[in-house]
């Protein structure tokens, strides 16, 4: 068996409520994760020992040894099926590093679905996920793609119904966040606010309006609990937020831990204006216009030939 290739895509949080923290550290949440059509493509290879090289999108600051969770990600799979041959993994970066994109967890969901195939450990898409949430919040979902709840910490998924493609800007910061950091200042926020944490829970008018598959009815119903904390660790993005409401996004939100912004816009012309403007107002390293839902790790090449990515997920009869 030679090279397997794996496309993988970011997300973004459509909603993320931030409840108390847990025993474990972690956060309780509930999110509706929306995955988008910027891909990482990862590459698994038999190799003389695990190594992983990283090429593109702010490669220098992706860890390339034990650290990277794409090595982890086969680890964990080579110890749970008693595979003992090393894979080279080559991870070529499309979404940027530490920008509340989820994109080291895409990498890991990818090195799953990649080994799977290259080591013919035919694990389940169900026991994938196991794995995926044992290696991070955000990987059980990159596997999955189209639009879902999560809650505990993100790992357990609910897929939700969505009608239609919704086009978005993403403006991509100078700057990276660390997520424990922005947790860890949406605490002292709260706290010093003396704020009531409460049990968080999706927003089943969001899930409604996004069974309508119209962007106006969605836009005004994105909400993101770290917010605030990114905005007071990175407070030009006030700014960033602020120039694409003005320039006529629907919605705008930090993704996740951020620093990326993410706008909602009415359709693919609104989202070229929308880009221009963002570019030309120098408020943000550089954009990118996508689409959502978008498909989860799916293999796109191998000896064997492709397996055809899984459908985004819509209402069936619904227009696209
Ligand atoms: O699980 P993952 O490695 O993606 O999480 C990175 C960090 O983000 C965790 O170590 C934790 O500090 C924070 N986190 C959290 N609550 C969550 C998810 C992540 O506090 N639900």
């Amino acid at each position: 068996m030679t090279a397997v290739t794996v496309r993988v895509p970011a997300k973004v949080n459509l909603q993320l409520a931030v409840g108390p923290v847990r025993p474990d550290g972690y956060h309780e949440i509930a999110t509706i994760f929306h995955a988008v059509s910027l891909y990482d493509e990862v590459e698994v290879a038999p190799a003389e020992r695990a190594v992983v090289t990283v090429t593109g999108e702010g490669a220098q600051s992706v860890p390339a040894g034990e650290g990277n969770l794409a090595m982890r990600a086969a680890a964990v799979l080579a110890e749970e099926t008693g595979v003992a041959r090393p894979a080279g993994i080559t991870i070529r970066k499309r979404i940027p590093v530490a920008a509340g994109l989820a994109g080291g967890s895409a990498d890991a969901a990818a090195a799953l679905v990649g080994c799977n195939e290259l080591w013919q450990t035919r694990l389940s898409q169900a026991e994938l996920a196991v794995l995926a949430a044992r290696i991070g919040s955000d990987v059980a979902f990159a596997l999955a793609g189209g639009t879902s709840v999560g809650r505990g910490r993100g790992e357990q998924l609910t897929p939700a119904l969505v009608t239609g493609q919704y086009h978005w800007v993403l403006a991509f910061a100078a700057g990276q966040l660390s997520t424990p950091e922005v947790y860890r200042a949406c605490d002292r926020i709260r706290a010093a606010r003396d704020a009531a944490v409460t049990r968080p829970r999706p927003s089943t008018r969001l899930l409604a309006a996004l069974r309508s598959g119209d962007p106006a009815e969605v836009a005004p119903l994105l909400s993101n609990d770290l917010q605030p904390a990114a905005l007071s660790l990175q407070p030009d993005l006030r700014r960033t937020l602020s120039v694409g409401r003005s320039a006529g996004a629907l919605g705008s939100i930090v993704s996740g831990s951020g620093p990326t912004c993410a706008f909602l816009v009415a359709d693919a012309e609104q989202a070229v204006d929308l880009a221009v403007a963002l570019s030309g107002a120098g408020v943000c390293r550089s954009v990118a216009r996508v689409t959502g839902p978008a498909p989860g790790a799916a293999v796109v090449s191998s000896p064997r030939g492709a397996s055809p990515p899984p459908a985004p997920q819509t209402r069936s009869g619904s227009p696209s």
